[in-house]
């Protein structure tokens, strides 16, 4: 297998474009823009950039990118990358823009960058350098790692970034964004491995390797542990494998931080997900290697907030299974009972998500946990709902959901409220249990997290549904298909921001 990322060298300058010393030199240009700042620009390009903004050959469409050479200037090549309105302008399109500057390079197989930060705008300098390092680390990954025929591959060695700033602040989230991406780029490596190479075992394998990694405490729970602490959910899924289940916890204590609050990240991690005896359609099972991406999230992020000293206690809980139709496997109309002694009435077994993250909240309670969010691709409906770039929030009170929500902007990983009304509860009624483990059809996003609640024990809680995130169908500009990391960075975002959490309530 190749290696599937690198982290390039990314340095701060305060150059002048025509001093900087790059492959390529990557200038993002808004739609409503005369690159008055950028000067000597069209000279340096022959006129080809003024005669194609002119001739509407480049017009700063979001992530619209365009190439040209230049004379008398360091770097050889300039790259475009449009960012749309000016007055639409966020980080998030920064740090996008800064993936297609990176992405355009490697296909043009060059890996000296440069990029700058037009002056201006609402992006202060230190935002800036952590977007645009994120955005360039999450360029230099790799979803093709089995491929023996291609040609070698090429990296971004080295990046120098200008934003209009430099001193501390800015060097300390130059550093924020590389943790963060590196944090990304590992998730995603995760996700993409295959069901036959990364089984419950060996994820439990790499976590470990990992978490040591970043000074994070590591304990992996066997099935023997697992079967002492009567998690029935977890468990009850897993009986259908011949692979045994695992549990990962992962602790942060930083020094001296308060004895509360523990942040609980709960994280599903289903290795391949068959849907077991209520087995799925042939067509794109594939896709259900990445079902524990929920769990590769918790995992990464919470090696980047041991690695970012985060001043907040935390504790990482992955439940780890396959999802098979073997002769042991649960059968609909089971009845399972968890850890914490709730009876579940099993409709139907491609509903496992819930299943075994119903006993990992539970743990994470009982390790200290006061806030939780848990990360799932949990369901169809959700995807059916908010489509494949928003992933689904739901929890309580409002306030802990809001919290998580600004995190998740914060991080560019866009996400949207789901309502948690008590009347969907009628939905998982059991005639003989506490109750089932599916609502039907309709709402079907909504009964999913409403039986994770269920296991909250009280505490603020928020469900994240990256069922339709954690994937790209397709490639853009920014972004490769396959696996996408979603969710590592709105947890690290929540936990550094740990401060304000109590101030919205
Ligand atoms: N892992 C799936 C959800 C999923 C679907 C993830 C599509 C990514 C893309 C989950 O375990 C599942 O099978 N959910 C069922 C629940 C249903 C049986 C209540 C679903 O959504 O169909
Ligand atoms: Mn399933
Ligand atoms: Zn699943």
């Amino acid at each position: 297998m190749h290696t599937v990322h690198k982290t390039p060298a990314i340095a701060l300058t305060a150059d002048t474009s025509s001093d900087l010393d790059a492959d390529l030199l990557v200038i993002p240009v808004f739609e409503d823009d005369d690159l008055a700042d950028e000067a000597g620009l069209d000279e340096a390009s022959g006129g080809v950039i003024g005669a194609a903004r002119s001739r509407g050959e480049f017009r700063a469409k979001p992530y619209d990118v365009f190439v040209g050479h230049l004379e008398g200037w360091k770097a050889a090549r300039v790259l475009l990358v449009g960012l749309g309105l000016r007055k639409d302008f966020t980080p998030d399109r920064l740090r996008r823009a800064a993936a297609t500057g990176g992405l355009a390079a490697r296909q043009r197989r060059l890996t000296r960058l440069a990029m700058v930060h037009r002056p201006g705008t609402s992006v202060a300098p230190d935002r800036a350098a952590q977007v645009m390092a994120e955005g360039v680390i999450l360029a230099n990954f790799d979803g093709a790692p089995y491929k023996t025929t291609e040609l070698p591959r090429v990296w971004l060695d080295s990046v120098t970034l200008r934003v209009g700033g430099q001193g501390k602040d800015v060097e300390r989230a130059l550093d924020r964004g590389r943790i963060l991406g590196e944090a990304s780029n590992l998730s995603r490596e995760l996700c993409n491995e295959p069901g036959n190479h990364l089984t419950p075992r060996v994820f439990a394998e790499r976590a470990t390797e990992i978490a040591k990694g970043a000074g994070l405490k590591v304990e992996v729970l066997d099935e023997t542990r697992i079967d002492e602490l009567k998690m029935g959910l977890l468990l009850g899924v897993a009986r259908g494998s011949v692979e045994p289940p695992r549990l990962i916890v992962l602790t942060h204590e930083p020094k001296g931080a308060p004895t509360t609050p523990v942040l609980g990240l709960v994280g599903k991690g289903v290795t391949f997900d068959t849907g077991g005896i209520s087995i799925k359609p042939a067509e794109n099972m594939d896709r259900m290697k990445d079902d524990m991406s929920g769990g590769a999230a918790v995992l990464n992020a919470m090696a980047a907030i041991s690695r970012l000293q985060a001043p907040v206690r935390a504790v990482g809980v992955i439940p780890m299974t396959e999802n098979m139709p073997g002769g042991k496997a649960v059968k609909p109309g089971d009845i399972l009972v968890s850890a914490e002694g709730k009876t579940v009435e099993v409709l139907n077994t491609d509903a496992e998500g819930r299943l075994i993250l119903g006993d990992a909240m539970w743990y994470a309670r009982q390790r200290g946990a006061t806030h939780l969010v848990d990360v799932a691709t949990l369901t169809g409906a959700v995807v059916v709902a908010l489509g494949k770039t928003t992933s689904g929030l739901f929890g309580t009170p409002d306030w802990w959901v809001q919290q998580v929500l600004n995190a998740s902007a914060r991080a560019g990983d866009r996400s949207w409220p789901m309502p948690v009304y008590d009347d969907y509860k009628e939905l998982l009624k059991s005639e003989i249990a506490d109750f089932t483990n599916t609502g039907g059809r309709a709402g079907g996003a909504i009964t999913g997290a409403l039986f994770i609640e269920e296991f909250r024990g009280n505490l603020p809680w928020t469900h994240i549904d990256i069922a339709g995130t954690a994937w790209a169908e397709e490639t853009r500009p920014y972004q490769p298909k396959g696996a996408t990391g979603v969710a590592v960075r709105t947890l690290v975002e929540l936990a550094l921001d740990a401060e304000a959490w109590g101030k919205l309530t």
